[in-house]
């Protein structure tokens, strides 16, 4: 499909009929927030709708389908492994893919995490860490960060703080929860670290008040920490951020799980985000590109200490159907023949660059981001007050998608998330015709000082 090729106004005449049949029935929360298309089909990188526009994706189906679209060297076996096995409940069964994928999954984590236990989806898996945690420790509270996102189930929505929104009415329900702010390097409420503290100022904070004024240590199961937040904006921690989280947990007995739902599998330019800092989490959550876009499947690992008994009931019926574990080892191989995580690398060089580059011509962008195939506009009303500007970001996407481009301006940034084996070319082009949406949405480009890229 040549791509991009936007005609006339959207939603298209095909599309307008279909989307107001759809929310004629469908929930409005679910009918309200679709794009303005219908999708017709998918290859690689791009979408086609019903109308034949075709557009280039950098949602890449919230990042769960790392390898482009619909791949025949994974839709192959997957699809001999449905004749085959169909589905099959893999807490009654096992099957040899089962089993593979468990051993696989142990041999590529890191360090320790010797037990995988089986899971749907990421939501399922963040549900599950959290019952092996407070199994685990014998304790009740787990420290969550704002800004993170662990799902919409009662318990993960409660668990995440991205915006107050997706918990309201909820919250007060699911206790058991503490938050604190996530060690954001654009809109940290903190100071420097203090001096004879931790070395970093949010574990400065959750020593010096979260647990001497709210919440007992002795209390704490543990924290889960998305190691690069993803929905909420790209935020990548500092450096010091994981020596003294570390040893804030090894202090006080806590488990460190690693929602690496959305970073796993190659996203951020490693197999998975804690490699950046040789991180050795106590538990890992997985979903999402774990089944190479085309099953749905997760898992959560641990180590002996947080997985190592028998008595805490977890997943659901279709997880790990023996179909959606071939998927994840044939996406598995593909990460680890090589080329793809080399690839991932270059494409942050190209969007630092170019959204680099767009930051200094816009006052209005006060913040651009990208770690591997994970990268973030903020658009702010003000570079000093840094007061956001959800208007202005959600102009920015329908220009961006009236010239054919399809990203995420869901939350509180333009996230932008392409397959892995994008051609960097391709993703210059693509953000080329981002920075044209920006011009078009925010009116003269002024020179200004250069936003800063983490
Ligand atoms: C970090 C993280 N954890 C968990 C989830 C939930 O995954 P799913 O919606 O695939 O169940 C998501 C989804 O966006 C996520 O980004």
């Amino acid at each position: 499909m040549s791509a991009p090729r936007v005609g006339g106004e959207l939603p298209g005449p095909r599309s307008r009929e279909l989307l107001e049949r759809a929310r004629r029935t469908l929930y409005a929360g679910t009918g309200g927030g679709l794009a303005p298309f219908v999708l017709a089909r998918k290859d690689g990188y791009t979408l086609e709708d019903v109308d034949g526009n075709v557009y280039l994706d950098l949602i890449s189906a919230s990042a769960s389908v790392p390898l482009g679209a619909c791949r025949e060297d994974i839709l192959e076996p997957v699809v001999e492994a449905l004749r085959r096995y169909g589905n099959e409940d893999s807490h009654t069964l096992a099957s040899e893919p089962m089993i593979e994928l468990a051993e696989r999954l142990v041999d590529i984590a890191p360090e320790g995490l010797t037990r995988v236990d089986l899971a749907l989806n990421g939501t399922e898996a963040v549900e599950t860490a959290i019952k092996m945690m407070r199994r685990a420790t014998g304790r009740p509270v787990v420290i969550g960060f704002f800004s993170q996102y662990h799902g919409e189930s009662t318990t993960t929505a409660t668990l995440g703080a991205e915006q107050s929104d997706i918990s309201r009415g909820m919250r007060t329900f699911a206790p058991g929860v503490v938050h604190a702010p996530y060690p954001h390097p654009y809109r940290s409420p903190f100071g420097p670290p203090r001096p004879g503290g931790s070395g970093d100022a949010t574990v400065d904070y959750l020593r010096d008040h979260l647990v001497f004024h709210a919440v007992h240590p002795g209390d704490v199961a543990g924290v889960i920490v998305e190691p690069i937040v993803g929905s909420g904006g790209v935020l990548v921690p500092p450096d010091s951020f994981w020596p003294a989280l570390s040893e804030l947990c090894r202090e006080h007995g806590w488990l460190l799980c690693a929602d690496e739902v959305k970073t796993g599998f190659g996203r951020t330019g490693r197999m998975f985000a804690v490699e950046h800092w040789d991180v050795r989490p106590d538990l890992m959550c997985l979903g999402k590109g774990m089944g190479g876009g085309v099953m749905p499947i997760g898992a959560v690992l641990g180590t002996e200490r947080a997985m190592g008994f028998d008595d805490v009931p977890t997943g659901s019926t279709w997880a790990w159907l023996p179909a959606a574990c071939v998927a994840a080892l044939r996406t598995i191989e593909l990460l680890s023949s090589g080329g793809v995580l080399e690839n991932v690398r270059e494409l942050e060089r190209v969007a630092l660059e170019e959204l680099g580059r767009l930051a200094e011509r816009h006052e209005c962008i006060g913040d651009v981001r990208a770690r591997g195939c994970y990268q973030a506009i903020e658009f702010v009303r003000d570079r000093e007050t840094k007061e956001r500007d959800p208007e202005l970001l959600e102009r920015v996407a329908e220009e961006a998608l009236r010239r054919g481009v399809l990203a995420d301006p869901s939350t509180t940034s333009y996230n932008i998330q392409p397959s892995l084996v994008m051609p960097p070319d391709e993703l210059r082009r693509a953000l080329r015709i981002v920075a044209e949406a920006v011009d078009a949405a925010a009116g003269e480009p002024v020179r200004g000082r250069v936003a800063t890229a983490g």
